[in-house]
């Protein structure tokens, strides 16, 4: 990593947004209609200074930040959780987390031991979860390997270094990231996919339209749960315009790419959603697509 990028932790800037949807996984977690199960979600949370519903605690006592963040961040972790079940399922036995943050899904989703699990994210982001939930005592029996590195630029030798192998289809999840990202970043790191990319790879992610970001940045609830949150994703977000959306580019390299909303996979959780989280939640996109051929 050059040191002319800026770096975060998990108190600071984008790293604090990990914490945040660590906290809703906890709320989550402990919901009586909770669409994924998350046991270290509270303790990453809490590690970092806030406030979740340890397992067992009543889900509707959370700061109401996390709670209306849970309602679309269930719907997303679900959906993606099944997505890795389902590549690995179809023989894909390497995993890449770009953006991983705080997601503890090598602890928490049942790994072949022939899989290599690769989570990219800032240094210090990934140093605070290994010691949490190291100190916990986690386990995974997948081959876990943390690449420190950013994602604006030359991350893909540092997964090459840590032992990716881009000969290997590849599961690639892009899971609140791209909102991050400069244009030229975002294009940047599609395209990389894509070289490193071997047939049969598939990738999952999620993200907004320009249209939809703008429409989700003026309503009031984005405001009140971002105050609430103490979080300022109207600065962290990058608006700037780009030249096609992720579904256009992965299409351009011959991925057959399918998009939904999050709204749609919520009615299929049967999470019935009103108000404020039902307008916004619809407005992002969960992508999943594949690169034809077998897998090797
Ligand atoms: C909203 S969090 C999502 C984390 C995780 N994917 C999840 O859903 O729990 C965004 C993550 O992207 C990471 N991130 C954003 N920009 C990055 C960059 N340029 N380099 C490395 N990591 C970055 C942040 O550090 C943070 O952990």
């Amino acid at each position: 990593m050059t040191t002319q990028q800026q770096q975060w932790d998990v108190a600071t800037g984008v790293g604090r947004t990990a914490l945040g949807v660590a906290a809703a996984r906890a709320v989550e977690t402990n919901s009586p209609d909770g669409l994924i199960e998350d046991p270290y979600a509270a303790l990453l949370a809490q590690a970092g200074g806030l406030t979740a519903p340890p397992p067992g605690a009543p889900a509707d006592q959370a700061v109401p930040a996390w709670s209306f963040a849970a309602r679309f961040l269930g719907v997303r972790s679900r959906r993606f959780d099944e997505y890795l079940v389902e590549s690995v399922a179809a023989g894909i036995d390497q995993v890449v987390l770009l953006g991983a943050g705080l997601d503890a899904r090598a602890v928490r989703l049942d790994w072949p031991d022939t899989v290599h699990l690769f989570e990219v994210d800032q240094p210090k982001v990934l140093e605070f979860k290994h010691a949490v939930l190291t100190e916990a005592g986690a386990r995974t029996s997948a081959h876990w390997h943390f690449v420190p590195a950013d994602l604006r630029e030359g991350w893909a030798s540092a997964l090459r270094a840590n032992g990716f192998d881009p000969g290997r289809a590849t599961a690639w999840l892009v899971e609140g990231l791209l909102c991050y990202l400069p244009a030229q970043a975002e294009a940047d790191l599609l395209d990389t996919v894509c070289a490193l990319s071997a047939p049969g790879s598939r990738l999952a992610g999620d993200w907004m339209s320009e249209e939809n970001t703008k429409t989700v940045t003026s309503h009031p609830a984005f405001h009140a749960t971002n105050a609430d949150a103490k979080t300022d994703l109207d600065s962290l977000w990058n608006t700037e315009p780009r030249e096609m959306s992720p579904q256009e580019r992965l299409g351009a390299d011959g991925w057959q790419v399918s998009v939904d909303s999050a709204g749609a996979w919520a009615r299929r959780y049967g999470r019935e959603l009103s108000g404020p989280a039902g307008e916004l939640i619809g407005l992002t996109s969960i992508v999943t697509a594949t690169l034809p051929g077998g897998v090797r």
